[in-house]
């Protein structure tokens, strides 16, 4: 049995955990530093490395312990190297160097991106190595991510869609900051939206070739939020300021602004699976916490594709799909040095070390 460490700082939370041969989750610590940035409106780089560095220690030895594991007892250390805040990547970088250096285990840099999309796996029944899944659809979607990726069962990833703007993630975000009512958006979005009629407004699906006007196949799978986002600015101004939506207006526009946006990420999705064939579907990221969103990639998807959504507790940013993606590079053999560096944006298309005894990256 191999036990994998894995330490996430990217973004806004801090989080380490162990698991066991890329199955079995002994521990998944996450502390969120939400409340420090919630007046800030989003995540301030600088404060997040601080808050990383109060917490780290912490974090990782309540990992350790919850798991009943021994520092020496772990194989590999595994570390989130980008995409995401290098001053916060650093941070979860430098704690991982030390314990490799320090204990004399591989260091296992790994990209966030792939790691949620790995995380969907976690008790789905079914793993990555099971070849009748594959090409693969993924819809990640985060606050910092909205794309579509499709992966061959040899492990070449291919990004067929991303947003020309804003995340989907954001477009929740910035929208509830407009309307006065807190950070993060998403979960207070779909609160309120539980109680509105999602049909009372109609708000623009960007890029799907609405209003008699085709979109161009190179967009077919692109997303763009600002557009939905300005609407929602026309929306407030035109009910006479965003202080002036409350009550069941408010309900039925977040509902309505919550429902463009889910719209559009499985259309668009859904579009990519029959163009390249998938045989199944992935929904991960932050923003797949979304109730209506998860109901919806279910009930939209083909009968013929196999559905996986991640599990809430592994869509928002966590340690256990780091130290999981991280045990194929483990059973690869293929490790980085102390000179391992962190990364704002990393390429994630091309191979990836997702199949068992498959591809390399
Ligand atoms: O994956 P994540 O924790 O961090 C990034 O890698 O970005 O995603 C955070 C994002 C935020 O934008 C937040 O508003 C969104 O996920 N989110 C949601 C929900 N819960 C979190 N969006 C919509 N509905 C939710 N229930
Ligand atoms: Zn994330």
């Amino acid at each position: 049995m191999a036990l994998i460490f894995g330490i996430e700082t990217s973004c806004d939370e801090t989080a380490a955990s162990v698991v066991a041969d890329g199955k079995t989750v002994l521990s998944n610590v996450v502390a969120s530093q939400i409340a420090k940035h919630a007046p800030y409106g989003g995540v301030v780089p600088e404060l997040a490395a601080r808050e990383h560095l109060t917490a780290i220690g912490h974090v990782a030895g309540e990992a350790l312990k919850t798991a009943g594991v021994k520092p020496s007892d772990i194989d590999a250390v595994a570390v989130t190297n980008g995409p995401g805040l290098i001053p916060a990547l650093l941070v979860g970088i430098n704690f991982a160097k030390g314990f490799a250096a320090a204990r004399k285990k591989p260091l296992i840099g790994i990209n966030h991106f792939f790691a949620h999309i790995y995380g969907a796996f976690y008790d789905a029944g079914s793993s990555f190595d099971d070849p009748s899944l594959y090409p693969m659809l993924s819809l990640v979607v985060s606050g910092g991510h909205t794309s579509i990726v499709i992966t061959e069962r040899d492990g070449q990833a291919k990004v067929v869609g991303s947003t020309l703007d804003d995340a989907a993630g954001e477009a929740f975000d910035k929208a509830a900051k407009m309307l006065n009512l807190g950070y993060p958006g998403g979960p207070v979005i779909q609160k309120g939206a539980e109680k509105g009629d999602s049909t009372k407004f109609r708000f623009p699906r960007s890029l799907t070739g609405g209003a008699g006007k085709p979109v161009e196949e190179e967009n077919r799978f692109n997303f763009s939020f600002s557009g939905v986002k300005t609407s929602l600015l026309y929306h407030a101004r035109s009910l006479g300021g965003p202080e002036k939506i409350e009550g069941q207006i408010l309900y039925d526009t977040l509902a309505s602004y919550q429902e463009a946006i889910v719209d559009v990420l499985c259309s668009k999705a859904f579009d990519a699976a029959e163009r390249f064939g998938a045989a199944s579907a992935v929904l991960s990221g932050g923003v797949a916490c979304n109730s209506v969103l998860r109901d919806e990639f279910a009930r939209r998807a083909p009968k013929k594709l196999k559905v996986f959504i991640a599990q809430r507790k592994y869509c928002t940013d966590n340690a256990a799909m780091v130290a999981g993606l991280a045990f194929q590079r483990f059973a690869a053999g293929r490790f980085d040095g102390l000179d391992l560096d962190a990364y704002a944006r990393m390429p994630y298309a091309g191979k990836i070390p997702f199949l068992a005894g498959g591809a390399k990256p």
